[in-house]
Protein backbone atom coordinates (compact mmCIF):
# COMPACT_ATOMS: atom_id res chain seq x y z
CA UNK A 1 0.00 0.00 0.00
CA UNK A 2 1.14 3.55 -0.86
CA UNK A 3 3.33 5.11 1.44
CA UNK A 4 2.55 8.79 3.03
CA UNK A 5 4.69 10.62 4.79
CA UNK A 6 3.07 12.62 7.54
CA UNK A 7 4.59 15.82 9.18
CA UNK A 8 3.58 16.89 12.44
CA UNK A 9 2.31 13.24 12.62
CA UNK A 10 2.20 13.27 16.71
CA UNK A 11 0.08 16.53 17.04
CA UNK A 12 -3.32 16.71 17.32
CA UNK A 13 -4.86 16.58 14.39
CA UNK A 14 -1.74 14.50 12.52
CA UNK A 15 -2.15 11.38 15.39
CA UNK A 16 -5.89 11.54 14.32
CA UNK A 17 -5.29 11.52 10.78
CA UNK A 18 -2.47 8.80 10.81
CA UNK A 19 -4.63 6.38 12.54
CA UNK A 20 -7.62 6.61 9.74
CA UNK A 21 -4.57 6.26 7.32
CA UNK A 22 -3.13 3.16 8.82
CA UNK A 23 -6.35 1.41 9.28
CA UNK A 24 -7.19 2.00 5.43
CA UNK A 25 -3.96 0.59 4.89
CA UNK A 26 -1.43 3.40 4.45
CA UNK A 27 2.32 2.63 5.30
CA UNK A 28 2.99 5.79 6.87
CA UNK A 29 6.10 7.80 8.13
CA UNK A 30 5.81 10.24 10.73
CA UNK A 31 8.20 13.26 11.18
CA UNK A 32 7.97 15.32 13.72
CA UNK A 33 10.24 17.06 15.83
CA UNK A 34 7.92 16.53 19.17
CA UNK A 35 8.42 20.48 19.60
CA UNK A 36 4.07 20.51 20.91
CA UNK A 37 3.97 16.36 21.14
CA UNK A 38 5.51 13.62 22.79
CA UNK A 39 6.20 10.26 21.87
CA UNK A 40 3.52 8.49 24.06
CA UNK A 41 1.11 9.35 21.22
CA UNK A 42 3.14 7.06 18.99
CA UNK A 43 1.69 4.35 22.05
CA UNK A 44 -1.37 5.54 21.89
CA UNK A 45 -1.75 5.26 18.19
CA UNK A 46 -0.01 1.99 18.20
CA UNK A 47 -3.30 0.93 20.48
CA UNK A 48 -5.49 1.85 18.65
CA UNK A 49 -4.36 0.17 15.28
CA UNK A 50 -2.46 -2.67 16.40
CA UNK A 51 0.92 -1.30 14.74
CA UNK A 52 3.36 1.24 15.96
CA UNK A 53 3.80 3.95 12.95
CA UNK A 54 7.44 4.29 11.49
CA UNK A 55 8.74 7.53 13.83
CA UNK A 56 11.26 10.01 12.50
CA UNK A 57 12.21 12.87 14.96
CA UNK A 58 12.88 15.02 12.59
CA UNK A 59 12.62 19.15 12.20
CA UNK A 60 10.84 20.08 8.83
CA UNK A 61 13.19 22.83 8.94
CA UNK A 62 16.36 20.77 8.75
CA UNK A 63 16.83 20.74 4.80
CA UNK A 64 19.76 18.06 5.04
CA UNK A 65 18.21 15.55 7.84
CA UNK A 66 14.68 15.97 5.57
CA UNK A 67 16.94 15.23 2.33
CA UNK A 68 18.29 12.40 3.69
CA UNK A 69 14.71 10.91 4.58
CA UNK A 70 14.07 11.69 1.21
CA UNK A 71 16.77 9.56 -0.46
CA UNK A 72 15.97 6.95 2.04
CA UNK A 73 11.86 5.75 1.26
CA UNK A 74 11.74 5.77 -2.17
CA UNK A 75 8.53 5.28 -3.01
CA UNK A 76 6.84 8.10 -0.96
CA UNK A 77 3.68 8.59 -2.77
CA UNK A 78 2.19 12.08 -0.78
CA UNK A 79 2.86 14.78 2.16
CA UNK A 80 0.40 15.45 4.38
CA UNK A 81 1.92 18.61 6.22
CA UNK A 82 0.64 19.13 9.33
CA UNK A 83 3.74 20.48 11.12
CA UNK A 84 3.78 24.43 11.81
CA UNK A 85 3.22 26.60 15.14
CA UNK A 86 -0.01 27.17 15.28
CA UNK A 87 -1.23 29.34 18.19
CA UNK A 88 -2.63 33.05 18.04
CA UNK A 89 -1.23 34.82 20.62
CA UNK A 90 1.86 33.03 20.29
CA UNK A 91 2.13 34.48 17.47
CA UNK A 92 1.61 37.68 17.83
CA UNK A 93 4.48 37.85 20.61
CA UNK A 94 7.01 36.02 18.50
CA UNK A 95 6.40 36.53 14.58
CA UNK A 96 9.77 36.08 13.20
CA UNK A 97 9.47 31.87 15.06
CA UNK A 98 6.23 31.37 13.38
CA UNK A 99 7.50 32.95 9.94
CA UNK A 100 10.48 30.51 10.22
CA UNK A 101 8.73 27.58 10.96
CA UNK A 102 5.49 27.96 9.22
CA UNK A 103 7.51 29.12 6.35
CA UNK A 104 11.00 27.59 5.83
CA UNK A 105 9.48 24.35 6.89
CA UNK A 106 6.92 24.48 3.59
CA UNK A 107 9.87 25.69 1.55
CA UNK A 108 12.06 22.57 2.64
CA UNK A 109 9.30 20.05 1.75
CA UNK A 110 8.47 21.59 -1.13
CA UNK A 111 11.97 21.70 -2.70
CA UNK A 112 12.24 18.35 -1.46
CA UNK A 113 9.28 17.07 -3.24
CA UNK A 114 10.16 18.69 -6.35
CA UNK A 115 14.19 17.30 -6.01
CA UNK A 116 12.74 13.25 -5.25
CA UNK A 117 9.47 13.27 -7.74
CA UNK A 118 7.04 13.41 -5.35
CA UNK A 119 4.06 15.23 -6.27
CA UNK A 120 0.92 14.84 -4.11
CA UNK A 121 0.55 17.08 -1.09
CA UNK A 122 -2.30 17.97 1.37
CA UNK A 123 -1.40 21.03 3.45
CA UNK A 124 -3.25 22.33 6.79
CA UNK A 125 -4.60 25.34 6.18
CA UNK A 126 -7.40 27.43 8.35
CA UNK A 127 -10.45 29.27 8.00
CA UNK A 128 -8.19 31.86 9.59
CA UNK A 129 -7.43 33.47 6.07
CA UNK A 130 -10.79 34.52 5.44
CA UNK A 131 -10.83 36.40 8.51
CA UNK A 132 -14.60 37.72 9.49
CA UNK A 133 -16.06 37.45 6.65
CA UNK A 134 -18.92 39.56 5.28
CA UNK A 135 -22.39 39.18 6.13
CA UNK A 136 -23.18 38.57 2.68
CA UNK A 137 -20.55 35.59 2.59
CA UNK A 138 -21.75 33.74 5.42
CA UNK A 139 -21.29 30.18 5.78
CA UNK A 140 -18.18 31.21 4.12
CA UNK A 141 -17.22 29.24 0.64
CA UNK A 142 -13.88 28.76 -0.59
CA UNK A 143 -14.79 31.81 -2.89
CA UNK A 144 -14.86 34.16 0.20
CA UNK A 145 -12.16 36.89 -0.16
CA UNK A 146 -8.82 36.62 1.71
CA UNK A 147 -8.48 39.69 3.62
CA UNK A 148 -5.61 40.84 5.77
CA UNK A 149 -4.44 38.41 7.94
CA UNK A 150 -5.74 39.30 12.10
CA UNK A 151 -2.39 37.58 13.44
CA UNK A 152 1.49 36.77 11.67
CA UNK A 153 0.05 32.57 12.15
CA UNK A 154 -2.92 34.01 9.97
CA UNK A 155 -0.49 35.50 7.88
CA UNK A 156 1.83 32.37 7.51
CA UNK A 157 -0.85 30.10 6.58
CA UNK A 158 -1.86 32.76 3.75
CA UNK A 159 1.43 33.21 2.60
CA UNK A 160 1.98 29.22 2.87
CA UNK A 161 -0.83 28.72 0.18
CA UNK A 162 0.73 31.23 -1.82
CA UNK A 163 3.84 29.38 -1.87
CA UNK A 164 1.49 26.25 -2.98
CA UNK A 165 -0.07 28.32 -5.80
CA UNK A 166 3.49 29.59 -7.35
CA UNK A 167 4.86 26.22 -7.31
CA UNK A 168 2.08 24.67 -8.94
CA UNK A 169 2.24 26.70 -11.71
CA UNK A 170 6.19 26.39 -11.94
CA UNK A 171 5.77 22.08 -11.67
CA UNK A 172 3.44 21.29 -13.42
CA UNK A 173 3.97 17.49 -12.30
CA UNK A 174 2.93 19.00 -9.06
CA UNK A 175 -0.46 18.52 -7.29
CA UNK A 176 -2.02 19.69 -4.01
CA UNK A 177 -5.03 19.92 -1.51
CA UNK A 178 -5.44 22.70 0.53
CA UNK A 179 -7.49 21.84 3.10
CA UNK A 180 -9.37 25.42 5.46
CA UNK A 181 -10.23 23.51 8.70
CA UNK A 182 -12.83 25.40 10.83
CA UNK A 183 -12.54 24.28 14.41
CA UNK A 184 -11.56 20.56 15.16
CA UNK A 185 -12.57 19.48 18.76
CA UNK A 186 -12.81 15.93 20.14
CA UNK A 187 -10.62 12.78 20.69
CA UNK A 188 -10.70 9.27 19.25
CA UNK A 189 -13.66 7.56 20.92
CA UNK A 190 -11.07 5.35 22.65
CA UNK A 191 -9.92 7.87 24.03
CA UNK A 192 -5.90 6.83 23.31
CA UNK A 193 -4.99 10.13 21.38
CA UNK A 194 -7.00 13.52 22.03
CA UNK A 195 -5.55 17.08 22.33
CA UNK A 196 -2.81 17.79 24.43
CA UNK A 197 -1.67 21.45 24.92
CA UNK A 198 1.22 22.02 26.21
CA UNK A 199 0.54 24.80 29.51
CA UNK A 200 -2.56 26.85 30.02
CA UNK A 201 -5.01 25.78 27.14
CA UNK A 202 -5.87 28.75 24.48
CA UNK A 203 -8.80 27.05 23.02
CA UNK A 204 -12.12 26.36 24.28
CA UNK A 205 -12.31 22.81 24.37
CA UNK A 206 -9.80 21.61 26.11
CA UNK A 207 -9.83 24.65 28.58
CA UNK A 208 -13.78 23.72 28.93
CA UNK A 209 -12.97 20.02 30.07
CA UNK A 210 -9.77 20.82 32.17
CA UNK A 211 -12.13 23.33 33.73
CA UNK A 212 -14.83 20.20 33.94
CA UNK A 213 -12.09 17.96 35.78
CA UNK A 214 -11.41 21.29 38.43
CA UNK A 215 -8.22 21.76 36.84
CA UNK A 216 -9.17 25.24 36.14
CA UNK A 217 -11.36 27.42 38.72
CA UNK A 218 -13.57 28.70 35.73
CA UNK A 219 -14.11 28.75 32.11
CA UNK A 220 -13.93 32.17 31.27
CA UNK A 221 -16.09 33.27 28.17
CA UNK A 222 -14.92 36.13 25.95
CA UNK A 223 -17.81 38.64 25.50
CA UNK A 224 -21.27 38.47 25.46
CA UNK A 225 -21.64 41.56 23.61
CA UNK A 226 -21.16 40.27 20.25
CA UNK A 227 -23.44 41.21 17.27
CA UNK A 228 -24.74 37.05 17.76
CA UNK A 229 -27.84 35.84 19.45
CA UNK A 230 -26.89 35.29 22.79
CA UNK A 231 -23.94 37.77 22.71
CA UNK A 232 -21.21 35.30 22.53
CA UNK A 233 -18.84 34.32 19.19
CA UNK A 234 -19.90 31.28 17.09
CA UNK A 235 -17.52 28.72 15.72
CA UNK A 236 -17.84 25.55 13.10
CA UNK A 237 -16.68 23.22 15.88
CA UNK A 238 -15.70 20.20 13.83
CA UNK A 239 -14.93 16.83 15.13
CA UNK A 240 -11.11 15.65 14.54
CA UNK A 241 -11.80 11.96 13.45
CA UNK A 242 -14.30 13.71 10.77
CA UNK A 243 -11.33 16.22 9.81
CA UNK A 244 -8.83 12.99 9.71
CA UNK A 245 -10.94 10.97 7.34
CA UNK A 246 -11.11 14.45 5.18
CA UNK A 247 -7.53 13.75 4.82
CA UNK A 248 -7.71 10.00 3.97
CA UNK A 249 -10.22 11.00 1.28
CA UNK A 250 -8.22 13.56 -0.33
CA UNK A 251 -5.04 11.55 -0.14
CA UNK A 252 -7.23 8.63 -2.59
CA UNK A 253 -8.28 11.57 -4.69
CA UNK A 254 -5.02 12.49 -5.64
CA UNK A 255 -3.19 9.41 -6.24
CA UNK A 256 -6.50 7.83 -8.35
CA UNK A 257 -6.03 11.37 -10.12
CA UNK A 258 -9.57 11.97 -10.13
CA UNK A 259 -8.97 15.88 -9.88
CA UNK A 260 -8.61 17.87 -13.28
CA UNK A 261 -7.22 20.81 -10.98
CA UNK A 262 -3.80 21.34 -10.53
CA UNK A 263 -4.30 22.55 -6.65
CA UNK A 264 -8.26 22.28 -4.95
CA UNK A 265 -9.71 23.79 -1.69
CA UNK A 266 -11.76 22.58 0.79
CA UNK A 267 -13.19 24.48 3.52
CA UNK A 268 -13.91 21.31 6.30
CA UNK A 269 -16.70 22.14 7.95
CA UNK A 270 -19.98 20.89 9.87
CA UNK A 271 -21.87 23.99 8.31
CA UNK A 272 -23.47 24.48 11.45
CA UNK A 273 -22.47 27.21 13.33
CA UNK A 274 -22.73 27.50 17.43
CA UNK A 275 -22.05 29.67 20.38
CA UNK A 276 -19.74 29.46 23.27
CA UNK A 277 -22.77 29.93 25.63
CA UNK A 278 -24.48 27.10 23.50
CA UNK A 279 -20.96 24.83 23.27
CA UNK A 280 -21.16 24.64 26.82
CA UNK A 281 -24.67 23.96 27.32
CA UNK A 282 -24.97 21.27 25.11
CA UNK A 283 -21.70 19.63 26.68
CA UNK A 284 -23.37 19.89 29.96
CA UNK A 285 -26.67 17.91 28.59
CA UNK A 286 -23.90 15.35 27.00
CA UNK A 287 -21.90 14.45 30.07
CA UNK A 288 -23.89 15.46 33.04
CA UNK A 289 -20.83 17.78 34.22
CA UNK A 290 -21.89 21.49 35.42
CA UNK A 291 -18.88 24.08 33.50
CA UNK A 292 -18.43 26.77 35.98
CA UNK A 293 -17.94 30.09 34.11
CA UNK A 294 -17.64 33.78 33.83
CA UNK A 295 -18.12 36.37 31.33
CA UNK A 296 -15.17 38.52 31.06
CA UNK A 297 -14.07 41.30 28.33
CA UNK A 298 -13.55 39.97 24.74
CA UNK A 299 -10.36 38.43 23.65
CA UNK A 300 -8.22 40.65 21.29
CA UNK A 301 -8.21 39.41 17.70
CA UNK A 302 -10.97 37.18 18.19
CA UNK A 303 -13.64 36.57 15.08
CA UNK A 304 -17.43 37.67 15.88
CA UNK A 305 -18.37 34.93 13.62
CA UNK A 306 -17.21 32.17 11.12
CA UNK A 307 -19.26 28.79 9.81
CA UNK A 308 -18.36 26.82 6.75
CA UNK A 309 -20.12 26.10 3.79
CA UNK A 310 -18.71 22.83 3.24
CA UNK A 311 -20.51 21.91 0.33
CA UNK A 312 -17.80 21.66 -2.09
CA UNK A 313 -16.28 18.99 0.15
CA UNK A 314 -19.43 17.55 0.31
CA UNK A 315 -20.23 17.23 -2.93
CA UNK A 316 -15.94 17.41 -4.52
CA UNK A 317 -14.52 15.12 -2.10
CA UNK A 318 -17.44 13.25 -1.24
CA UNK A 319 -17.26 14.05 2.56
CA UNK A 320 -19.25 14.88 4.90
CA UNK A 321 -18.49 15.87 9.18
CA UNK A 322 -21.69 13.99 10.86
CA UNK A 323 -20.80 12.80 13.57
CA UNK A 324 -23.46 14.43 16.36
CA UNK A 325 -22.24 17.09 18.42
CA UNK A 326 -23.34 15.47 21.62
CA UNK A 327 -20.92 12.66 20.73
CA UNK A 328 -17.95 14.60 19.70
CA UNK A 329 -18.06 16.60 23.50
CA UNK A 330 -18.66 13.04 25.12
CA UNK A 331 -15.47 11.90 23.67
CA UNK A 332 -13.07 15.04 24.70
CA UNK A 333 -14.51 14.32 28.13
CA UNK A 334 -13.65 10.68 27.79
CA UNK A 335 -10.08 11.98 27.14
CA UNK A 336 -9.95 14.44 29.38
CA UNK A 337 -11.19 11.83 32.22
CA UNK A 338 -8.61 9.13 30.96
CA UNK A 339 -5.44 11.34 31.17
CA UNK A 340 -6.37 12.92 34.64
CA UNK A 341 -7.50 8.90 36.00
CA UNK A 342 -10.90 10.69 37.04
N1 LIG B 1 -13.09 31.08 24.04
C1 LIG B 1 -13.56 31.41 25.29
N2 LIG B 1 -12.82 31.03 26.37
C2 LIG B 1 -11.65 30.36 26.26
C3 LIG B 1 -11.17 30.04 24.97
C4 LIG B 1 -11.92 30.42 23.88
O1 LIG B 1 -14.61 32.03 25.42
O2 LIG B 1 -11.03 30.08 27.29
C5 LIG B 1 -13.89 31.46 22.87
C6 LIG B 1 -13.18 32.38 21.91
O3 LIG B 1 -13.36 33.73 22.30
C7 LIG B 1 -13.84 32.04 20.59
C8 LIG B 1 -14.20 30.56 20.74
O4 LIG B 1 -14.16 30.29 22.13
O5 LIG B 1 -15.03 32.75 20.47
C9 LIG B 1 -13.23 29.64 20.04
O6 LIG B 1 -11.92 29.99 20.44
P1 LIG B 1 -10.67 29.04 20.14
O7 LIG B 1 -9.46 29.71 20.75
O8 LIG B 1 -10.96 27.66 20.56
O9 LIG B 1 -10.59 29.04 18.58
P2 LIG B 1 -10.39 30.24 17.55
O10 LIG B 1 -11.62 30.24 16.72
O11 LIG B 1 -10.02 31.52 18.16
O12 LIG B 1 -9.08 29.77 16.78
C10 LIG B 1 -9.11 28.61 16.03
C11 LIG B 1 -7.72 27.95 15.99
C12 LIG B 1 -6.78 28.77 15.21
C13 LIG B 1 -7.38 29.18 13.89
C14 LIG B 1 -8.70 29.85 14.11
C15 LIG B 1 -9.35 30.21 12.83
O13 LIG B 1 -7.22 27.76 17.28
O14 LIG B 1 -5.63 28.02 14.98
O15 LIG B 1 -9.53 28.96 14.78
O16 LIG B 1 -10.47 31.01 13.06
F1 LIG B 1 -6.58 30.05 13.25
Amino acid sequence: MARIVVTGGTGYIGSHTVVCLMQQGYDVVIVDNLSNSNTGVLDGIAAITGKRPTFENLDCMDFMSMSRLFSRYTDIEAIIHFAASKAVNESVEKPLMYYRNNISSLVSVLDLMHQFNVNNIVFSSSCTVYGQPDKDHLPVDETAPIKKALSPYGNTKQINEEIILDEAHANPKMKATILRYFNPIGAHPSAMIGELPNGVPQNLLPYLTQTAAGIRPKLRVFGNDYNTPDGSCIRDYIYVMDLARAHVQAVERMLKKKSQEQVEIFNLGTGRGLSVLELISLFEKATGVKVPYEIVARREGDIEQVWADPTKANTVLGWKADTPIEDVLVSAWNWEKRIRNI
